[in-house]
């Protein structure tokens, strides 16, 4: 009899997923008022846990009130208030039989001007990214690069997050470390060209997501899941590939594994894509420098795809299928064709619309 890998359990620590199928976690910025997103936007979240997926991420959560944001309408997990919303989020999502993570993050340089109540963009070094905000069409700033007391601060943000993710009941937090967004300059030589203690080699470019992990890991229960994302693309200079060669990406996903994590997400933009010039994707890089469990995302789109993208990996990751498809989980199950979705197809998740 063939195993259906897809729908069979999966154990990550002491939780076990009902099957190998989550919801990645999605920007939506609808956080217009006190941090939390429109009541239809965590609605969407709940309806995919009672439509079947195993894992439910919020959107990507700012880690602290000075630099963290990089874009309008962010969600927060500081306050008494964010914490309560959320709350209800969590145990919905516990109840229909899914496990929830929040996702937590700091934009570094991809910042909007003027977006971070404090009106501060910091980074490892004083480089802009190349590109141009495509949102708002203009260049992106030089950012300041980071103090001593700036990596101390924004190292205390993502644990003062992570405690509102844990006194909300997350079932696990994660720390955004993919997409050329903060943690992701620090450990990229393309963005990453401190002389200090935090620059010039993979340990020392890992410094800085090893503090974030370690202060973190201090304040989440033992039973709470967490969990790095990573990935070798950022969000703008989307050509770039962020570690110089495979044995880079290699050695930060060994020193990732001696760190207090319970999962690693490695985002693509398609896993079938051949990763460092070589002929093997970024799951089976990943695979062969680990033995923690790894979570895929990019261009899973039906269950030939779903099944594939599980050769190397333990768990899938929807961005634009289940977005755009509440049946998507139900669909998988019963091999209905579903073609990949474009990337503009997704913008629908940036309106008022609320989403089915
Ligand atoms: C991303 O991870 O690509 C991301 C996160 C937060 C945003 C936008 C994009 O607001």
């Amino acid at each position: 009899m063939q195993v259906d890998t897809l729908f069979s359990p999966f154990t990550i620590k002491n939780h076990t997923l009902r099957n190998r199928i989550g919801v990645a976690p999605m920007t939506r910025i609808s956080s217009r008022q006190h941090g939390i997103p429109r009541q239809d936007v965590l609605d969407f979240l709940v309806r995919r846990a009672r439509n079947g997926a195993a894992l439910v991420y919020t959107e990507a959560i700012v880690t602290d009130y000075e630099s963290a944001q990089g874009y309008p309408n962010q969600s927060r997990l500081t306050t008494q208030r964010q914490i309560d919303a959320w709350k209800k989020v969590v145990d919905d999502i516990r109840k229909a039989g899914a496990l929830s993570i929040a996702q937590i993050f700091h934009c570094g340089r991809v910042a909007w001007p003027e977006i971070n109540p404090a009106g501060r963009i910091i980074a490892p070094s004083a480089l802009a990214p190349r590109q141009d905000n495509m949102l708002t069409g203009s260049p992106y700033p030089v950012p300041e690069a980071m103090s001593r007391f700036d990596i101390e601060h924004v190292v205390h943000g993502f644990a003062e997050t992570a405690k509102g993710a844990v006194q909300a009941g997350f079932d696990g937090v994660e720390i955004h470390g993919a997409h050329g967004y903060l943690v992701s300059q620090f450990l990229s030589p393309y963005s990453n060209l401190r002389e200090d203690g935090y620059g010039g080699s993979v340990e020392n470019r890992f410094r800085f997501a090893h503090e974030v992990i370690q202060a973190v890991a201090q304040v989440m229960p033992k039973d709470r899941l967490l969990i790095f994302r990573i990935s070798d693309w950022g969000i703008v200079d989307m050509d770039v590939s962020l570690f110089e060669n495979q044995a880079d990406y290699q050695e930060t996903i060994r020193l990732l594994s001696g760190e207090p994590i319970d999962a690693i997400s490695v985002s693509t933009y398609d896993f079938k894509a051949a990763a460092f010039g070589m002929n093997q994707n970024m799951a089976r890089i990943t695979r062969a420098a680990t033995s923690l469990p790894i979570l895929i995302c990019g261009r899973i789109h039906d269950r030939a795809s779903a099944d594939q993208a599980l050769a190397d990996a333990d768990v899938v990751l929807s961005g634009k299928s289940i977005l755009l498809n509440p049946n998507w989980v139900e669909d998988l199950r019963s091999g209905k064709a579903m073609p990949p979705h474009k990337s503009a197809d997704a913008d629908v998740a940036y309106t008022e619309t609320p989403l089915p």
